[in-house]
């Protein structure tokens, strides 16, 4: 099921939506896989530090953060309550005895999740996974993490995916096509990630306070595949799913649905087929003027 969310003035649908499936999918990420370009700046700051992890999603990457940082304060925030309900359950199992906390909001209210006193102190590393490319208008995202990041010495922290350029192999050019319209239909830019940088100067970054640097998230292993291949046959299944929607909208025929079905399967099936992401990643430093 799609999310749609509104919260004071700002009406929002997540287009991937919280089935387990797909939350399954995004659990393959961790530290390891991800973040790379953050890890050795996390490991130079002091134990305690804190950390708003934007958008978390079902949170396996801020569990990892708190696994590997126990002593740091680590807030998880996602708009979707039901993902937010079943990380807090999670807790227990995933991060015991660790600084981790989850927490329903937008980003864009930060108000909304955070009291007056944690916006004003402000946090070390405010960071996001993919995030941005799934809100429009995301700019104001980046604007509230440099916001939410302590003025004197805070970090702003992205990994975006670069949609657009998404590699599948065997080639699924409907597949393609059919994300691509999605994304138009809900507002979104599957270019993000290659715009990374721009933004980050567009919030007021200088460039000199700005590290750039891109990796790839790739499912390639046979279980990597049938997470990634199986959220989206189980989204193809569901009539009320936005690729369904969007299907719909474009006047896709049973037949071309059938197309987009026998993809998946041949891409979870083929042992050579990939699927690569580009991520593009910056890592943003707020000097002591608050820049
Ligand atoms: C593609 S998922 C990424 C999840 C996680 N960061 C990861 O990489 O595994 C994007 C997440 O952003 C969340 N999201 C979308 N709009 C949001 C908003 N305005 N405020 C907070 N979270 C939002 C969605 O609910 C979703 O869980």
């Amino acid at each position: 099921m799609a999310s749609n969310t509104e919260t004071a003035g700002h009406k929002q649908e997540y287009h991937i939506g919280y089935k387990e499936d797909t939350l399954k999918a995004f659990e393959l990420r961790n530290v390891k896989t991800c973040l790379g370009y953050l890890l050795p700046t996390l490991e130079a700051l002091p134990p305690t530090f804190s950390l708003l992890d934007v958008g978390c999603g079902p949170g396996s990457i801020t569990f990892d953060l708190a696994r590997r940082f126990p002593q740091a304060k680590i807030i998880g925030v996602d708009i979707g309550t039901e993902v937010i309900a079943r990380n807090n359950a999670n807790i227990p199992t995933a991060a015991p005895g660790t600084g981790i906390e989850f927490r329903a909001g937008n980003i864009l209210e930060p108000e909304s999740f955070l009291s007056a006193e944690e916006i004003s102190s402000g946090f070390d590393v405010v960071h996001e996974h993919t995030t941005l490319i799934c809100i429009p208008n995301n700019i104001e995202v980046l604007r509230q993490m440099k916001r939410l990041a302590k003025q004197d010495g805070g970090i702003v922290a992205c990994r975006e995916g670069d949609t657009h350029s998404q590699v599948l192999w065997p080639p699924c050019p409907e597949s393609a096509e059919l994300q691509e319209r999605i994304y138009k239909l809900n507002g979104l830019d599957t270019q993000t990630g290659r715009k990374l940088v721009s933004k980050a100067l567009e919030v007021g970054f200088p460039r000199d306070q700005i590290t750039a640097s891109a990796s790839v998230l790739s499912n390639i292993t046979r279980p990597e595949r049938e997470l990634y291949g199986g959220s989206m046959l189980t989204m193809l299944a569901d009539e009320n799913s936005q690729y369904r929607k969007a299907a719909a909208q474009f006047g896709y025929t049973e037949e071309q649905v059938e197309v987009l079905r026998k993809n998946m399967e041949r891409f979870i099936a083929s042992d050579d087929a990939w699927r690569l992401l580009i991520c593009t990643e910056v890592i943003c430093k707020l000097d002591e003027v608050g820049r």
